[in-house]
Order: C-alpha cells, then structure tokens, then sequence
C-alpha cells in the first residue's frame, strides 16, 4: 500500500494553486458565481449577515482576491488590511477599492504572520482551499490575528457544490482540476464542510461558532474565541 504524500507534493499543489488564481486573475470577476444573476440574492444574505456581525474597526481579510468582498468590508471598517498571493488579483482590488485606509499585502498565507492584531477578520471561498493538512495551523494563525474580543466571519460552500465541480482524484488533499477560458488547466484544493463537520472541528480548536447556510451553495460562519 502507499504510504501519505510527502509534503513537497503538498507544496506543488499549493504553488498551482496560486499560479492558478494569477492567471485566473483577469476573468475572476466575470466567472465567479456571485456575479451571476442567480446567485445575486445569496450575496445579498451573506453581505446582511456579514453587516449582522459588525465589520468594524481594524478588519483583516485573508486571500481578498481582486476585492469583491473589500469593497463591502472598507464601507464599515477604519482600516482594512487585505492579503493574497496573487499579485494581478490585488492590482485588480487596488483599482477596486481606491481608499487609503485600505492596505493590500502581497504575502503567502501559509508563511505569513501578522504584525498586529485586528478587530474583525473576514475570509471568503478560501476556507475551502485550505489543505486538512494545515487546517489547525491555519485556525491558530486566525487566532493570533484576533484581539481579545476579535470577531472572525467565514464565507464558503458547501458540500452540494462537488456535484458542478470537477474532482482530481489521487492528489494530496481533497482537489479539484480548472481551467481557463484558455483552456489552460491548473489543480486546486477544494475541502467542503458539511456545517455540522465545521462546527465541531472548530469548536474541538475553542471557538465559539454559528453557522448559517445561504442557498444551496454557500454558507457563512460568525466565530469568536471561547471560554477558556
Ligand atoms: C476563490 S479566490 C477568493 C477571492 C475572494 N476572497 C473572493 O471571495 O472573491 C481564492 C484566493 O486565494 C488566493 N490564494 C491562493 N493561495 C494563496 C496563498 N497560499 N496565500 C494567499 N492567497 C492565496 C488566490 O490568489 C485567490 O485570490
């Protein structure tokens, strides 16, 4: 039998990953699905629900991409920091949200570490591209992003979506293969929690979490730090 994947494969896939959001960068607003009119009223829920739990203050986002969501968050927040490793994303959010109090940071997720702490910290269909490899490392980086009474809100979708996406199997996390209108393919990682799964696993990490489901597609969670 074969024994786990080293972690240089892990890594491969990670490094296409980003490749893959660089060169999507261009057609990410037209191709994503909350631009599509079907999905118009689910992004409405989730920025109400988002609004529900008070953006305000110092707010981080993690993997911001070409800022659909910065744009929302810089309309509560009094600074924004966003981070992602795409630099043709961010050039993209930059001409988006033209605001001075919003920082755009060029970093890779998996090595980097804030140098302050936040109020408010938002992260959206990027949950989902994190390997379960590095699940509990990442939640410990979302905690030392955290002030004490630091928020976290959490947008992704749910398990229903495998059905329209297409899996590659025999990867070293759970992937999907993409391709461009150019017919270029990259691989990415794609985790889908069922809520309850989610919930659990971060409540077993000591958050407090609520989770909400927003269609057939997308769910949104509010998390605090718990009790200790
Ligand atoms: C599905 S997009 C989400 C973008 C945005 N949050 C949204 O909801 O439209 C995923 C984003 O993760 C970024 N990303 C991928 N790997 C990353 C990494 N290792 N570190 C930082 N950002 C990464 C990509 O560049 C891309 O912008």
């Amino acid at each position: 039998m074969l024994g786990p994947m080293p972690d240089t494969d892990l890594e491969g896939l990670l490094a296409e990953q980003i490749a893959y959001y660089r060169t999507r960068a261009a057609e990410y607003d037209a191709t994503y699905p909350l631009d599509a009119r079907a999905d118009a009223d689910a992004r409405a829920q989730l920025r109400t629900a988002m609004e529900r739990f008070a953006p305000y203050g110092r707010v981080l986002e993690l993997a911001c991409g070409t800022g659909q969501w910065t744009v929302e968050l810089a309309r509560h927040a009094t600074t924004v920091t966003a981070v992602d490793a795409a630099p043709e994303a961010l050039a993209i959010c930059r001409r988006r949200v033209a605001d001075a109090a919003v920082q755009l940071v060029e970093a890779d997720l998996f090595a980097w570490r804030p140098r302050e702490r936040y109020d408010f910290v938002f992260f959206s269909a990027w949950l989902s591209h994190v390997p379960p490899q590095r699940f509990d490392a990442f939640w410990d980086l979302v905690a030392d992003c955290l002030t004490p009474a630091g928020r976290v809100f959490v947008i992704d979708e749910l398990p229903a979506v495998a059905a329209v996406d297409r899996a590659a199997p025999g990867q070293p996390a759970p992937a999907v293969r993409r391709a461009l209108t150019t017919g270029q393919a990259f691989r990415a990682v794609k985790v889908l929690y069922a809520p309850g799964e989610l919930r659990a696993r971060l409540t077993a990490l000591g958050w407090d979490v609520d989770i909400e489901t927003v269609g057939w597609r997308f769910f949104c969670a509010s998390l605090r730090r718990g009790e200790a």
